[in-house]
């Protein structure tokens, strides 16, 4: 938790998509080519994308699209040298203010069953498992988890917000 203060969180620009790139090709077994993020920042009015910096250095990224009143968690990732720093979290707390001010009611996601690390994170969110997608992974079959928060307007979750947010600023 000590760096966070160090790390600011913005909106995505193009000149971070090389960065992005190779934080998701430490992250993720079949990570997205560099030119769907210049896609999604060029031409999808429903897509929005964060980075977190520290200093100049790209350190993390995520996104959501917004699916009617519904903010879907697109991609997500930390660089592996800056994990467990709190910097996931901070993304997080973003995504969440962000889906609220796009007009969200709910966020949702689907995350790899494997991945103890992410739900970890996401339960810390009020994220709970809706569902399960069976073999949704194409590149292994894994199975996907389907998580979803309550209604962003929820005095319980947003207390969890709020306590994330007083715990970064503090
Ligand atoms: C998941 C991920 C984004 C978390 O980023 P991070 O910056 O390390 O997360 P934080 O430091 O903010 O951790 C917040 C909480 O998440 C949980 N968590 C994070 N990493 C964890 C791990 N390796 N094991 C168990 N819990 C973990 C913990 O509850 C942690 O709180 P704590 O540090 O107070 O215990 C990062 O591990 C990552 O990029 N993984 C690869 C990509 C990925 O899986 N993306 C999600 C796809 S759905």
């Amino acid at each position: 938790m000590a760096l966070t203060a160090r790390i600011v969180v913005g909106p995505m620009r193009f000149d971070d998509v090389a960065a992005v790139h190779e934080i998701e090709r430490l992250s993720f077994q079949t990570p997205w080519p560099a030119d769907a993020f210049e896609q999604e920042l060029r031409g999808n009015r429903l897509a929005r994308y964060l980075v977190a910096r520290a200093g100049d250095r790209v350190v993390g990224f995520a996104g959501v699209w917004l699916m009617v009143d519904e903010a879907h968690v697109t991609t997500f990732g930390v660089h592996p040298d800056w994990r467990r720093q709190g910097i996931g979290r901070q993304l997080l707390l973003k995504l969440a203010e962000l889906s609220v001010t796009i007009g969200a009611r709910r966020m949702t996601l689907e995350v790899r069953v494997s991945n103890q690390a992410a739900q970890a994170l996401y339960r810390q969110f009020g994220f709970e498992i809706a569902g399960r997608r069976h073999r949704y992974y194409t590149d292994d079959g894994e199975d996907a988890l389907i998580m979803t928060t309550p209604d962003l307007a929820d005095p319980a979750l947003r207390a969890l917000v709020d306590a994330e947010r007083r715990r970064l600023a503090g």
